[in-house]
């Protein structure tokens, strides 16, 4: 079969490497109109950061894995469609600030049903409100000039940084269809996709709705449980209780589980506050303003965890932190990947640099050019550098602040970063990984989350 894929981005190009890796009689074609992202995709080196990523796109590219700019011809030539473009939060008009932007869907959408011959099964890869299949389909069905057009809905579970391995072993695969027999003919030509190395009984099939809602609601859950601790790691700063002590405490009950319970400078990522800010609005949409309030609480507690953080790092440095130098040691929204979309970081960043302190940032994958854009400031800004290490950065340094959980900063040299800082010497671990009892017999004045 050929396979189409419209979005070579962080779903795009690694589901459809797995795919063309696992299925040697598939040929798959991710698609974008983004020039440079493909000629990325092209090269040695890839437009994202994924462990294991290299090495399946080098072993199908080529063979029956290509990367294009030709969206025309991938669709017409394609049984198969899946549409992984982004789905923002919408800037503009009604429901700005809430609900998904489906404009780049819609062009998709209109674009198969411009370029298309024959009959095609279109997926939905991207994550998007419930219902959205309807669209889709009266898009395709008004300008169908007789050709039969499925859709699917097939949300992605991956997350960031363990993209490869999530593929590899996913706990379940979702395809939701119409429960028609060309629907149920539909999900099964998917389903057989995945059966390639997908055990059978984690190939989860349900109709359209329950599939499109699964993706919204698993990502609110998630994200609702980090609120849920965040929220209890400010009790525990109150109360001398301790936030990953009582993690275990709880997450050893196996109806709570231990996943996800590691308190933090607050969530970041593309997703999880754009999915509940779409979630929250579908909830509005339909009625449900209680239901609605609900789920805004998961974003309300995580702005107050990244601004609580700053907030503390001022109030402890004497309440003032102008023109302190603050090594900031981490920038992506979590480790083993280069993508700063919604991070932590930028926030407590930003409230740092309206104290005007003077910032002093590393990450071992975050580029100077994608920092500096996040931070919207240039190379002449006085209070941005950028550096090339962790000791560069922790040079005459008033407080050290630790924002990502990259392996590295476990294995510093604490003590030759002591000895170059400021005293008192500050350290906020805003991920809980370090020894702080370690780092204070040294000499640090050192506190995490949600720790006395
Ligand atoms: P992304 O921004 O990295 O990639 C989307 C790509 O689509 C871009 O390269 C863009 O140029 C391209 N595109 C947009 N409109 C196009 C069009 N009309 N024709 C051709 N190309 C077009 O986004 P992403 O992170 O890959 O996310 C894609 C979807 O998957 C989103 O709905 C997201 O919510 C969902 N998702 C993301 C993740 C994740 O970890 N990033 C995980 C699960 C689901
Ligand atoms: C998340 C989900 O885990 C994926 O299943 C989903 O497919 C994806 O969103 C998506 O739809 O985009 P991702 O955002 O890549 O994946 O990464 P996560 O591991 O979920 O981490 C998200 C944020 O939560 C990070 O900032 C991370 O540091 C933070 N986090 C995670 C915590 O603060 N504590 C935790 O215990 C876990």
């Amino acid at each position: 079969m050929k396979i189409c894929c419209i979005g070579a981005g962080y779903v795009g190009g690694p589901t459809m490497a797995m795919i063309a890796h696992k299925c040697a009689d598939h040929t798959v074609t991710v698609v974008d109109l983004n020039q440079s992202r493909i000629d990325a995709w092209n090269s040695d080196t890839l437009p994202i950061y994924e462990p294991g990523l290299d090495a399946v796109v080098r072993e199908a590219r080529g063979k029956n894995l290509f990367f294009s700019t030709d969206v025309d011809t991938a669709i017409h030539e394609a049984e198969m469609i899946f549409i992984s473009v982004n789905t923002p939060t919408k800037t503009y008009g009604v429901g700005a600030g809430r609900a998904a932007d489906l404009r780049f869907i819609e062009k998709c959408a209109r674009k198969i049903a411009e370029v298309s011959q024959g009959d095609k099964i279109v997926v939905e890869k991207s994550t998007l409100p419930v219902r959205t299949a309807e669209s889709v389909k009266r898009i395709l069905q008004a300008n169908s000039k007789g050709r039969k057009f499925q859709i699917l809905s097939n949300p992605e579970f991956l997350a960031e940084g363990t993209a490869i391995a999530d593929l590899q072993n996913p706990d379940r695969v979702l395809i939701g269809g119409e429960q028609s027999p060309d629907g149920l003919l539909a999900i099964q030509k998917l389903v057989d996709v995945y059966a390639n190395w997908v055990p059978r009984e984690q190939i989860i099939t349900t109709n359209l709705w329950s599939s499109e809602l699964s993706k919204l609601t698993a990502n609110a859950f998630l994200a609702q449980r980090i609120s849920s601790i965040n929220a209890i790691s400010a009790l525990c700063e109150a109360t001398e209780a301790n936030v990953d002590e009582v993690a275990t405490a709880i997450g050893t009950d196996s109806r709570i589980g231990p996943k996800f319970l590691k308190s933090s400078v607050g969530f970041g990522g593309s997703c999880f506050q754009k999915d509940i800010l779409n979630l929250v609005y579908l909830c509005q949409h339909f009625g449900l303003p209680e239901v609605a309030n609900y789920w805004e609480g998961v974003i309300t507690m995580n702005d107050y965890q990244k601004h609580r953080f700053a907030r503390r790092v001022i109030s402890t440095l004497f309440n003032t932190v102008s023109d302190k130098r603050i090594a900031v040691l981490g920038f992506a929204f979590k480790k083993d990947t280069n993508d700063t979309r919604e991070s932590a970081a930028i926030y407590i960043c930003e409230d740092l640099i309206k104290e005007h302190a003077n910032l002093a940032i590393y990450d071992p994958k975050v580029t100077e050019v994608q920092i500096r854009q996040d931070l919207n400031v240039s190379v002449e800004n006085p209070h941005v550098s950028v550096c090339e290490d962790a000791y560069t950065a922790t040079e005459g340094a008033h407080a050290v602040l630790i924002l990502t959980e990259w392996d590295e900063f476990k294995t510093l040299d604490y003590q030759r970063i002591y000895d170059q800082m400021q005293m008192p010497a500050f350290l906020f671990d805003g991920r809980n990984l370090l020894d702080l009892e370690a780092l204070n017999r040294i000499g640090f004045e050192a506190s995490g989350i949600g720790q006395g």
